[in-house]
């Protein structure tokens, strides 16, 4: 097992990394307070992994929320059933919750124990590639809206996560793939040493070799604790994590919620990006064509949907999280393995790249 921790002073948490993790039940009792928990999770990772992970919760008072599963179901009206859960297990303040699995489980479960009475702890148990690499750690959690994606939410830290890999091994190859989109991401915005070596062992990767997908995984979290300690609200750094996410949610958002994967559209809009930093002279085009070599290899899409206009990017994009006073910032390369947050593009090149020109 490895571990690492997130530094955020008296709420620094651990998280962990290996196989077998599920069964460890010396890793989950230190963070529960209380002498309640409740689980939640979906109909698909459940029947999987719930007994597994109840296992270790004997002695407490035990209950769970199974949500319908996928992105669509990321609603306001789907949180209030986490609620409803709570409420009819007669969960209190001391109650820890548990999200077991995904991103979309984890942020709804995330933002659960963010609000219901006003905040209780929470631990997050994810299985997927992408939710181990990124969304389980750093305690951005929240829901979709009809008009943009994640767009109501809150910043609550768990207090441990713990990544059992072993999960990986039910994951869906078109899931496994997205989740490599996030991964990609560290590389391009401040690792070239990693870009390479995922260029490198990407074959190993997409074969699940488990010691490369530890290690990818590890250097994946290592950068997003880095990078979240150093600016855990986001007032800066920490933007640099949503490269090729204003297009990506656009593309999630106008193709509506689940027919693309997040990280289908984060590496398309991530390409998208790379453009444009082209045509700002940053990038050479043999950059862009490495980008795209490496999505590639991980059988991920390069290129946008055709049938999103300019028009429907605009108006997505517009209400981007990264707005601010009208002024729309995009996450951008100014050269391989760095990111920058800016908002000096030229708005005819941008709008060339949502054109596809
Ligand atoms: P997801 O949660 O929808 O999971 C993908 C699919 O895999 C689902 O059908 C799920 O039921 C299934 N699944 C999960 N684990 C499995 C397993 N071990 N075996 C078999 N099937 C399994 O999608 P995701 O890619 O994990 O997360 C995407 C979400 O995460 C998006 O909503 C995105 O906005 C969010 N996100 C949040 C952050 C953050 O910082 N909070 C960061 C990145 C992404
Ligand atoms: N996934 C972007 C962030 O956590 O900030």
């Amino acid at each position: 097992m490895q571990t690492l921790t997130v530094d955020l002073g008296d709420r620094s948490y651990p998280i962990y990394i290996g196989s077998g993790l599920l069964k460890r039940t010396e890793l989950f009792t230190p963070f529960i307070q209380g002498s309640s928990v409740i689980t939640v999770s979906n109909e698909t990772i459940a029947p999987l992994y719930l007994q597994p992970l109840k296992a270790n919760l004997e002695g407490l008072k035990s209950s769970q929320v199974i949500l319908p599963d996928g992105e669509k179901f990321k609603t306001l009206e789907v949180l209030n059933q986490i609620f409803t859960g709570m409420l009819e297990s007669g969960c209190d303040r001391r109650t820890t919750l548990l999200a077991l699995g995904g991103g979309v489980v984890g942020d709804m479960g995330g933002f659960a124990a963010a609000s219901y009475q006003r905040g209780i702890n929470f631990i997050q148990v994810p299985t997927t590639l992408l939710s181990m690499v990124d969304s389980s750690v750093g305690g951005k959690t929240g829901i979709n809206h009809p008009l943009g994606k994640n767009m109501v939410g809150a910043f609550h830290q768990p207090q441990c996560v713990v990544i059992d890999t072993d999960t990986l091994s039910t994951l869906n190859d078109r899931e496994f793939s997205a989740g490599m989109a996030e991964v990609i991401k560290y590389g391009l915005i401040r690792d070239t040493d990693f870009l390479t070596w995922l260029t490198d062992n990407m074959s190993l990767l997409m074969s699940r070799n488990p010691e490369a997908l530890a290690y990818a995984i590890f250097r994946s979290c290592q950068h997003k604790a880095e990078v979240v300690a150093d600016d855990e609200r986001e007032q800066g750094q920490r933007a640099l994590l949503n490269l090729g996410h204003t297009f990506g949610h656009a593309i999630e958002t106008g193709m509506g919620y689940g027919n693309w994967l997040h990280g289908e559209a984060v590496s398309a809009g991530t390409v998208m990006a790379a453009e444009l930093s082209q045509k700002m002279g940053w990038l050479e085009h043999s950059d862009v064509e490495e980008i795209k070599r490496i999505l590639s290899l991980a059988n991920l899409p390069i290129a946008p949907p055709s049938d999103l206009s300019a028009t429907e990017y605009n108006q997505h994009m517009s209400r981007d999280k990264k707005v601010q006073d009208g002024v729309m910032n995009l996450v951008l390369l100014k050269k391989m393995g760095k990111a920058v947050l800016s908002n000096d593009y030229d708005p005819a090149a941008l709008q060339a790249v949502l054109e596809r020109k």
